[in-house]
């Protein structure tokens, strides 16, 4: 079993969209699949086709030690496992806040509970890092992807916090979302955080206007638009997660 962390330093990157597709697109592909939102904004339930943001969740296993992190879970129609972070009032966050600084081997702890075979994957969403929830994520992380939008302030944050992400996990790849090659701008800051960051970007998503479109009617857009650029380069990143997983054999679901 491995562990996937989506990172990134900016909100509204991409994290909980490429957290839910690449869900899907791998369970498709015959992994087995959990999905952990670790993020309080609670979303990737939305995504995975839940109807209403999710009472109960992981959140609470950290704010009441006497509940199991795992108690809530959903199984959705593509067959992911899925584990909510939960709504948490103002103290309740500020009481997970901390546990998760007094304990930095929660997530991992929690994460190495789940039993899934040797190709199985566990997906984890994030809050932006730095934060508590991010860092634990990293932490319990095989690999992180760090999720940048191809814009300066964007790219300026994640070569900031780079250091800090490749000590707490050794595999950190960078995924470039929003890519429009319209706009110039935009190769010049590629070729700017390929230099900064002495490694190269290992998958590119295109903006594409009809991804809030498809969510809003709880579709995808690699099903709604299976053709258009951003569904071919979302079944590209999920491709390559899958050739980096251990080979599913014969015997197993394909
Ligand atoms: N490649 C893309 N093209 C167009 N819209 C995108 C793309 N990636 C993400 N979005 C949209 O941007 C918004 C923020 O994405 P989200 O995954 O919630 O970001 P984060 O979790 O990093 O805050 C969502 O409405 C999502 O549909
Ligand atoms: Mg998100």
């Amino acid at each position: 079993m491995k562990t996937i962390a989506l990172i990134s330093t900016t909100g509204g990157a991409g994290r909980t969209m490429l957290t839910a597709s690449l869900a899907v697109l791998l369970a498709r592909l015959g992994r087995e699949v959990v999905a952990l939102d670790f993020d309080p904004q609670n979303m990737l339930g939305a995504w995975l086709g839940l109807d209403s943001l999710a009472g109960e969740g992981i959140s609470r296993a950290l704010t009441d030690a006497s509940h199991a992190w795992h108690e809530r879970t959903w199984r959705n129609d593509e067959g992911v496992l899925f584990v909510p972070h939960g709504q948490l009032t103002l103290d309740e966050a500020a009481a997970s806040a901390a546990r998760l600084a007094a304990d930095p081997q929660w997530l991992a702890r929690a994460t190495g509970e789940i039993g899934l075979a040797d190709t199985g994957i566990v997906l984890i969403d994030t809050p932006r890092y730095p934060s508590p929830h991010a860092d634990h994520a990293a932490r319990a992380a095989d690999l992180v992807l760090c999720i940048c939008a191809p814009e300066p302030a964007a790219c300026a944050t994640l070569v900031a916090h780079l250091a800090a992400l490749r000590e707490s996990c050794a595999d950190v790849q960078l995924v470039v979302n929003r890519l429009n090659p319209a706009r110039e701008m935009q190769r010049d800051v590629l070729a700017m955080l390929r230099v900064a960051a002495g490694a190269p970007v290992a998958q590119r998503i295109h903006l594409d206007a009809a991804m809030p479109e498809s969510f809003a009617r709880g579709g995808w857009l690699f099903d709604e638009a299976p053709h258009s650029q951003a569904s071919h380069d979302l079944h590209g990143l999920a491709q390559h997660v899958d050739a980096w997983l251990p080979a599913l054999t014969a015997s197993e679901p394909s």
